[in-house]
């Protein structure tokens, strides 16, 4: 069922972009959630879209999560310099090294013979500490250079898995059953009608510089991420996704 040739997808892209009413819907083939050689398409995908789209002097954001290690990991290496920074949107989670948002900034700026700058704060801290911390010259370099992104590749996820992956508290998770929420990007939480229902105060992009950055890819795959991804194209409608045929189909016949 999940064969298509490339009229095919070309068809999808077509139906998902006027659905969507987004820039630009790229789709590969299979679906994330069955097969894991979908995440190489999808990387190569958005590989090809960075090469289009990055300019001499760019400053590129990433964020963390599985999609955006293997997006890195399938970049293809440059040969020229372009004196492009990658910096990570957001601070670090989780127990994985390999998908953190700094090792992947690392990685793609070496891919793009780039600089990449770390953000070595966790995404968890409390109110009292994260004020103390952005008061650092060190930290608050980095968080200028995030507010001049201007090339954003960022993940996204569903809200409960990522408000397990977050380990959320108890009254936060079900403040976000409650509110309905969906779809989680960046450390926001947002209902199916992109409304933002929970921030994670903490370091990096903020929803203002989201809006603003001219190019920003979103990146997810699979059937389970459709409710995510629809979520998600209502907030920004020159953003650029790049999904699965699973995602899609799963989007096209239920939203
Ligand atoms: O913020 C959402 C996450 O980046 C999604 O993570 O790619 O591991 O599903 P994932």
């Amino acid at each position: 069922e999940f064969i298509y040739d490339i009229r095919g997808i070309k068809d999808l892209e077509k139906e998902l972009k006027r659905k969507l009413n987004i820039k630009e819907v790229i789709i590969v083939p299979g679906n994330l959630d069955i097969e894991d050689y979908v995440f190489n398409d999808i990387s190569k995908a958005t590989s090809k879209l960075i090469n289009q789209l990055v300019n001499e002097n760019d400053i590129i954001g990433v964020t963390g999560g599985n999609t955006m290690a293997a997006v890195a990991e399938g970049v293809k290496q440059q040969s020229k310099d372009k004196n492009i920074t990658v910096v990570p949107a957001r601070g670090g989670l989780g127990r994985r090294v390999e998908s953190q948002a700094n090792t992947i900034a690392a990685k793609l700026a070496n891919k793009l013979k780039g600089n990449y700058q770390m953000l070595h704060v966790s995404d968890t801290l409390s109110k009292e500490i994260l004020k103390s911390i952005m008061e650092d010259p060190e930290i608050s370099k980095i968080t200028e250079l995030i507010k001049q992104v201007n090339l954003l590749i960022f993940g996204i996820g569903r809200a409960d898995k990522m408000a397990k992956r977050r380990e959320l508290p108890e009254d936060i998770v079900q403040k976000l059953t409650e509110s309905r929420a969906v779809a989680e990007a960046f450390g926001f939480y947002f209902n199916i009608d992109g409304e933002i229902v929970y921030e994670m105060k903490t370091i990096g992009i903020q929803f203002s510089d989201f809006i603003n950055i001219p190019n920003a890819i979103g990146v997810a795959g699979g059937t389970g991420k459709a409710e995510a991804i629809y979520a998600i194209t209502k907030l920004k409608k020159d953003m650029i996704l790049v999904t699965d045929e699973g995602a899609t189909r799963e989007i096209l016949e239920n939203f």
